[in-house]
């Protein structure tokens, strides 16, 4: 009998699939991207259906690659969170576009809200704040908005489901209807202390219960593959928000561990410990994982843009064909010559939390080129980082030493070189760089008996790079005020 498990990452651009070993070995994968929507000024969408078909692909061609697919022993989901599906029970197929996560078209109902006064109550209840960003909203502009949605609801015809949910879902055939609880965490609908949906919330946002998948812990039995897989029946044995996952992925599993993941956003997740501690400072109360009933908690800084700050200098300004690119052009520069990038695409997350803001590029003279632009791009990650850690230490009252980073975007030695000479930390970077996925097989692993505990999982993570901070003190401040000025001017709009 084999112990190899199929991670699925299925992120905001693309799917992904991963067989991993029990050493956290990638033996086989397959990688997709698939369409964005953007039909209004800060509207994003996706096809659902296009994603489900697009993972089960990536699945098959990984399993393809295998010389024995029989090694494998089950499956791990992880997913880009509060991405929102609404499907019908009977046919399955979602009433219309998923609202992805960074859509700010309720910008309005929460603001509304806000001024009505429901945000400490909010707050206080799921951790998070009243932003477009969480499904709620969304789930309720669908409701209002896709005609005869509303009454369907309320006579139980339909479900709602974050990513994780909806691939569940078809995977079982229409069996299964159930998330995990840190990508119900996400929703504004979770109660993060009593461990389940909050019937005043649902009041709130006006959300039939009905909709809503039964909450699981991140390892757990979430049903048997009967599509998608040709035939193949795999457990579905662990299933975590990709942010969660990849605190699993880098083994941050006590009190003051921090990880930070650089993909299409930046998100920086500080392992709490079984209490949740409330922000003073804008950042998140979530869950880090919940393993046996037990949750862990963790404050998290939300960063929108950061890859996708990148993809934006490829598609649109054209000044690169390669995100690689960006490191010899960051390089080719002896100082980032005052020109500053404020990725506010999607407004900004922590700590502004403005869904308005609108993004700039600031301090520029005739001399300024694509290289600046390009770095510029990739120091904004830096900053943006370090004002998470500042947030995270007054909440926290203790500054963490080392940062355990991942994603695509941080292979860029000059980034994870910056980020730590802005930050002022040590930076780590493991080995396996696809920590979401990794966390995703590690909990099935967990479910499926390959490992034994997280001290058994901990003990395989393994380090590839350690960057030390190496500039001088007033060059780190004289950028990080540079910064600041460009974020008020993006606040300003
Ligand atoms: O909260 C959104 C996040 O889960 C998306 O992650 O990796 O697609 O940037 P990613």
């Amino acid at each position: 009998m084999g112990n190899h498990i199929l991670a699925i990452d299925q992120g905001t651009t693309s799917s992904r699939a991963i067989v991993f070993s029990a050493e956290g070995r990638a033996l086989a994968s397959a990688q997709s991207e698939f369409e964005q929507h953007f039909p209004n000024d800060g509207w994003v969408e996706h096809d659902a259906e296009q994603i489900w078909q697009v993972t089960a692909k990536v699945c098959r061609d990984a399993l393809a690659e295998l010389d024995d697919p029989s090694s494998v022993i089950g499956l791990g989901i992880t997913n880009q969170r509060e991405t929102t599906v609404v499907w019908d029970r009977t046919t399955g197929k979602p009433i219309c576009r998923a609202i992805v996560w960074q859509d700010r078209r309720t910008a309005e109902t929460c603001r509304t809200l806000k001024a009505e006064g429901h945000e400490d109550t909010v707050r206080q209840r799921t951790g998070l704040l009243l932003d477009p960003y969480f499904s709620a909203t969304k789930i309720a502009w669908m409701l209002d908005n896709v005609k005869g949605a509303r009454e369907r609801a309320e006579h139980g015809e339909l479900a709602f489901g974050t990513i994780d949910s909806w691939l569940i879902w078809n995977f079982t055939g229409g069996k299964v209807h159930a998330s995990d609880a840190t990508n119900a965490a996400r929703t504004l609908l979770f109660n993060i202390h009593q461990q389940c949906w909050d019937d005043e919330l649902l009041d709130l946002f006006n959300i039939p219960k009905s909709m809503l998948p039964e909450v699981l812990d991140c390892a757990a039995e979430f049903g048997t593959t009967t599509d998608g897989l040709n035939g193949l029946a795999l457990p579905i044995a662990g299933v975590a928000g990709d942010q969660h996952a990849a605190m699993i992925g880098q083994a941050c599993f006590s009190p003051g561990m921090i990880k930070s993941t650089y993909g299409t956003g930046c998100f920086a997740l500080l392992h709490t410990g079984d209490k949740p501690i409330a922000s003073e400072h804008r950042l998140l109360t979530t869950l880090a994982y919940r393993l046996n009933g037990k949750p862990q908690y963790a404050l998290e800084g939300s960063i929108f843009i950061a890859g996708a700050a990148v993809q934006w200098l490829r598609d649109k300004l054209g000044i690169i064909e390669q995100a690689a690119e960006t490191e010899a052009l960051a390089e080719s520069l002896d100082s980032n010559h005052g020109v500053y990038l404020v990725p506010a695409f999607t407004g900004l997350g922590a700590p502004h939390w403005e869904p308005d803001a609108r993004a700039l590029i600031c301090g520029m003279t005739r001399n300024t080129g694509r290289a600046e632009i390009a770095r510029a791009a990739l120091e904004a990650v830096c900053y943006q980082t370090h004002d998470l850690l500042e947030a995270m230490t007054a909440d926290a009252g203790k500054r963490p030493d080392t940062l355990r980073v991942d994603g695509g975007m941080i292979a860029n030695n000059w980034l994870m070189q910056t980020l730590s000479d802005v930050t002022d930390i040590c930076a780590e970077r493991p080995e396996m760089i696809e920590t979401t996925a990794l966390g995703a097989a590690r909990l099935a692993g967990l479910q499926l008996g390959v490992f034994s505990s997280l001290d058994d999982i901990a003990s395989s993570w393994a380090l590839e790079r350690r960057t030390e901070p190496a500039m001088a003190g007033d060059t780190r401040e004289t950028m990080i005020k540079g910064w600041h000025k460009a974020i008020k001017r993006s606040l300003l709009d």
